[in-house]
């Protein structure tokens, strides 16, 4: 049977046949292309996504309690530092980067970790990375790989981005680059979109969609085969994120009751409004369990509740900073009733109608988008810790032009974590009335990556009003 009839009767089995509409209008090499293209998507799995998606019930949050959270003191921070820094002195640690997503907040051109992140001299956030893995491997004597997940959409210009920048310095063989899934857009119907006469309309699959990624691109067997058995996982936009924290991997092994399979760092909600996702507890027959809930799900009440302290009861926020076991990866990535579920957003897709030749940019929500989140894997974990950190020291996120969370919002955050590790040097650092820093303060990894490393770097003045410093 060929291709052409082998295509059609897969998506009459599907219900979308509609796909091929005026596919003879192609030519042979564009047909050939869009059969291919057709023939890669997960078909089957779209009604049950449609079902899982459309039929999800609010959850019984009934059970939920206060994250057990580990707070950074000098006893402990001592303890876990040691146990982590063991495991990346024997190259256990690998760097895990998501960076597959669109960016269409930000409207940058070209993937979002070749955005030009800090304050004084720009350098992208792959860069930022990069030179942190590079301090690290000089510190500990070792090579640390690094992981990135892209998608279909940006692999070639990422891998471009490194290459042209020589891999900032680092072994070209410690860059994995795994290209995530793609799935289609529908409409309300759950009809799959076109974006172009030939291209179907598609999104990643969420950075929930790292888990198979890993999986299907051979990356957890190239892991285990290089005796790797923890992954440092974080986002692309946040130029603050510690890329290998030793005391993090260190409290994540130590988990009680067994070494942690997925951990999470988190910081204080700044408000009982702040639209983030909450790091909280549930008990279960084999004890408690860690999940993250969504601001949109957590009832007023309970985004407002203090504690005996006067603090936030469900105040975790959660910044997308993991550890991840490679055992409890390949548990997920294998196990065939464990899956991640899906999420739809309601988004606007330009789209394409081949009965008309008609091309839509809509101007209001007209497709569905499906993802799936890696914080759903958390509570499948049998054992995590949540270890607190500060906005100011890890978390200062590039995710829209303008506003909250933004190149003008990170670089504020940037230079007041800065100014903070100067001054406790002993440099002066000036201030503005609300406590801010007043000037933009640039610390590169591979001076310090962390307050302690300036210790020995003796950087002692002061730093004026407005001026730029960069070291
Ligand atoms: P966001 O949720 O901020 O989405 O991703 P985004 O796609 O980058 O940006 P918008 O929403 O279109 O503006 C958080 C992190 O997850 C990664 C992103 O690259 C970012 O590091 N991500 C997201 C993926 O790797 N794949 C995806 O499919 C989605």
């Amino acid at each position: 049977m060929d291709r052409m009839q082998q295509t059609k009767e897969r998506l009459d089995r599907a219900g979308q046949a509609h796909l091929l509409v005026g596919a003879e209008k192609l030519g042979a090499p564009e047909l050939v292309r869009f059969l291919n293209e057709i023939n890669s998507l997960p078909l089957e799995d779209l009604a049950g996504m449609l079902a899982q998606t459309s039929s999800q019930k609010s959850r019984d949050l009934s059970a939920l309690a206060p994250p057990n959270i580990i707070h950074h003191n000098a006893a402990n921070s001592q303890e876990f530092r040691e146990v982590g820094e063991e495991l990346i002195r024997r190259a256990k640690v690998a760097a895990f980067t998501v960076a597959g997503g669109q960016g269409t907040r930000l409207g940058w051109r070209g993937p979002k970790g070749t955005y030009p992140a800090t304050v004084v001299t720009g350098k992208p956030l792959f860069r930022v990375f990069a030179e942190q893995l590079l301090a690290t491997e000089r510190r500990y004597s070792v090579r640390i790989p690094w992981f990135i997940m892209t998608s279909p959409q940006n692999d070639a210009d990422t891998q471009a981005f490194f290459a042209d920048n020589n891999y900032f310095g680092r072994h070209k063989q410690e860059h994995i680059f795994i290209p995530q899934g793609v799935v289609p857009c529908t409409d309300a119907d759950g009809r799959i979109l076109l974006s172009d006469a030939g291209h179907v309309a598609t999104n990643p699959d969420g950075h929930g969609g790292a888990i198979r990624a890993l999986h299907q691109t051979g990356a957890l067997k190239e892991m285990v085969a290089r005796g790797i058995t923890q992954l440092s996982y974080f986002q692309v936009d946040n130029p603050l994120v510690r890329v290998i924290d030793p005391v993090f991997i260190g409290a994540h092994v130590s988990a009680k009751g067994s070494s942690g399979e997925m951990s999470s760092k988190c910081v204080p909600k700044r408000n009982a409004a702040e639209k983030v996702g909450v790091l909280c507890n549930f008990p279960t027959p084999k004890g408690d369990r860690t999940t993250v809930i969504e601001y949109s799900d957590l009832p007023a009440a309970m985004a407002q509740q203090r504690d005996a302290g006067g603090e936030l009861a469900f105040g975790a926020a959660n910044i997308a900073v993991h550890v991840i076991s490679v055992e409890f990866a390949q548990r997920l990535a294998l196990s065939a009733e464990i899956k991640l579920p899906w999420h739809r957003a309601h988004k606007k897709v330009p789209c394409f109608d081949p009965a008309t030749g008609a091309h839509t940019q809509p101007d209001k929500p007209n497709a569905f988008k499906f993802e799936c989140f890696i914080f759903d894997a958390l509570p499948l974990a049998q054992s995590s810790v949540t270890l607190q950190t500060t906005r100011m020291e890890e978390f200062a996120p590039i995710k829209n032009a303008e506003g909250e969370d933004s190149p003008a919002s990170s670089h504020r955050i940037q230079s007041d974590r800065n100014g903070a590790w100067l001054e406790s040097v002993g440099v002066i650092i000036p201030r503005r009335t609300d406590g801010s820093v007043d000037a933009k303060i640039e610390i590169g990894p591979l001076a310090a990556l962390e307050a302690n490393d300036l210790r020995n770097r003796n950087p002692a003045r002061s730093i004026r009003r407005g001026e730029e410093f960069v070291m």
